[in-house]
This record gives C-alpha cells, sequence and structure tokens, in this order.
C-alpha cells in the first residue's frame, strides 16, 4: 500500500459525521481524566490531525469530537451569539488573549476567536482552564456561552472567562477549514 493510500485510510477512518444525533452529544459536569490529558494512548498520539464533516451542524448546534484525548467543542453559533460575543469591549475581559493559536498574538475581540470571518464557527477545546472539568453548553451560565460548575465559571458565546476561578479562555485548537464542510483539527 503506497503512502498516499495509508493516509486515505487514516482519514477515513477518523472523519466524524455530524448527523442529528451527533450535534445533540449530551453534555455533563464531568470530569475529564486527567490521565487522558497528560498519557493520551499511542494510537491517538500518532494522530496528529483529524476531519470533522460539519455539514450537518445546524446554526445553534454543537459538536463534540474527541481529538488528542480531548473534547474539542465545534459549535455554529447563532446571529444573537455572534452579535453579543462581538459587542463585548476587551476591558470586560478579565483574559484579553485570544488563546488562539491560529492568531498568535492577538486580543480576545471575538473576531481574533472564531474559525470563520463572519463568526459562525467557534472551535473550542472543552476543558475549563480552571481545573479541566469540561463545560457545559448550549448557552449555560449568565454569559449566554459555557458554565462549569465544578467551581462556577462562566464563559460567554466566545468561551472568553467572564465570571469565576478560571484564570483563561477556553483555548481554542489548531484548526482551519479546508473546504467548506470540513474543518482539519490540528
Ligand atoms: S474546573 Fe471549572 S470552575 Fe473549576
Amino acid at each position: 500500500m503506497s503512502h498516499a493510500d495509508d493516509n486515505a485510510g487514516t482519514r477515513r477512518d477518523f472523519l466524524y459525521y455530524a448527523t442529528a444525533g451527533a450535534g445533540a452529544v449530551a453534555a455533563g459536569a464531568v470530569v475529564w481524566p486527567l490521565v487522558n490529558q497528560m498519557n493520551p494512548s499511542a494510537d491517538v498520539q500518532a494522530l496528529s490531525s483529524i476531519f470533522v464533516d460539519v455539514s450537518g451542524v445546524e446554526v445553534g448546534a454543537q459538536l463534540t469530537v474527541n481529538f488528542l484525548g480531548k473534547p474539542v467543542f465545534i459549535r455554529r453559533r447563532t446571529a444573537e451569539e455572534i452579535a453579543e460575543a462581538r459587542a463585548v469591549e476587551l476591558s470586560a475581559l478579565s483574559d484579553r488573549d485570544s488563546q488562539n493559536p491560529n492568531r498568535p498574538g492577538t486580543d480576545a475581540s471575538d473576531v481574533n476567536r472564531t474559525l470563520d470571518a463572519e463568526g459562525e464557527w467557534l472551535v473550542m477545546t472543552g476543558v475549563c482552564t480552571h481545573l479541566g472539568c469540561v463545560p457545559l453548553g448550549n448557552g449555560a451560565g449568565d454569559f449566554n456561552g459555557w458554565f462549569c460548575p465544578c467551581h462556577g465559571s462562566h464563559y460567554d458565546s466566545s468561551g472568553r472567562i467572564r465570571r469565576g476561578p478560571a484564570p483563561e479562555n477556553l483555548w481554542i485548537p489548531v484548526a482551519s477549514f479546508i473546504d467548506e464542510t470540513t474543518i482539519q483539527l490540528g
């Protein structure tokens, strides 16, 4: 088998399909096992990129996929969520770093956190920056975003920390659209 064939097989095996069911992944305030973060299994470590088909994700829905042993939230935001996130002044934020390796060194304005210029797609590692719980989504918390009930961290619709003990905005993984409906992580 050629190297190219090999790659094709890998891509196929790890393509996620965003069906209606998958878009409604049950959210829970679970502690993501630390061992998963620290010691990803060999097959996961070898997999530096995955490709996610987001063609089935409706506006207002969120897909959660597992990447490098951590949950990654892929949210297709509503117009209301985008408008709210873009109206926030930097001065209202405790962490003013975009925490986005795709736009290194930029501030935490919403335009620096979304995958597309219009702001419909927000891709974030679903791990609270306090002690690593998986926050609840779909408009949870006081800022219409994500809420981590472990110790009460509220993130806004851009995933930025707005209240509670978490020190940083939700981190953004290396990600890009490779075509209109496929997101590459890593
Ligand atoms: S782990 Fe999220 S608030 Fe403590």
